[in-house]
């Protein structure tokens, strides 16, 4: 069990308790806690998954591709610690972690 600190774009906090085998970007969706959220279905081309991840925390997430660094340089709310959640797979280094979502572009 992986229990994610979410806070979303409304500003409620959650807790989500997911597994392993999903990325971050489904846990959230399938939590039904936001809305318009992965609206491309992971295939990186929509950066409706954009979140921020805890300072500190990136060295536990896998770098990211060119395609999510191209895609999220578009986007007026990066942040050095913005990540596309569908590009994330959840693992258990991951338990604990804090992740905000950020605001729509
Ligand atoms: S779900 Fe579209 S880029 Fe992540």
């Amino acid at each position: 069990m992986i229990k994610i600190s979410l806070t979303t774009r409304d500003g409620r906090e959650h807790t989500l308790e997911t597994n392993s085998g999903l990325s971050l970007m489904e846990a959230i969706r399938d939590a039904g806690v936001e809305g318009d959220f992965g609206l491309c279905g992971g295939c990186c081309a929509c950066c409706s998954c954009h979140v921020y991840i805890e300072a500190g925390q990136h060295a536990v997430l896998p770098p990211p591709a060119d395609n999510e660094t191209d895609l999220l340089e578009f986007s007026d709310a990066r942040k050095p610690q913005s990540r596309l959640a569908c590009q994330i797979p959840l693992e258990g280094a991951m338990d604990g972690m804090r992740v905000v979502v950020a605001p729509e572009d």
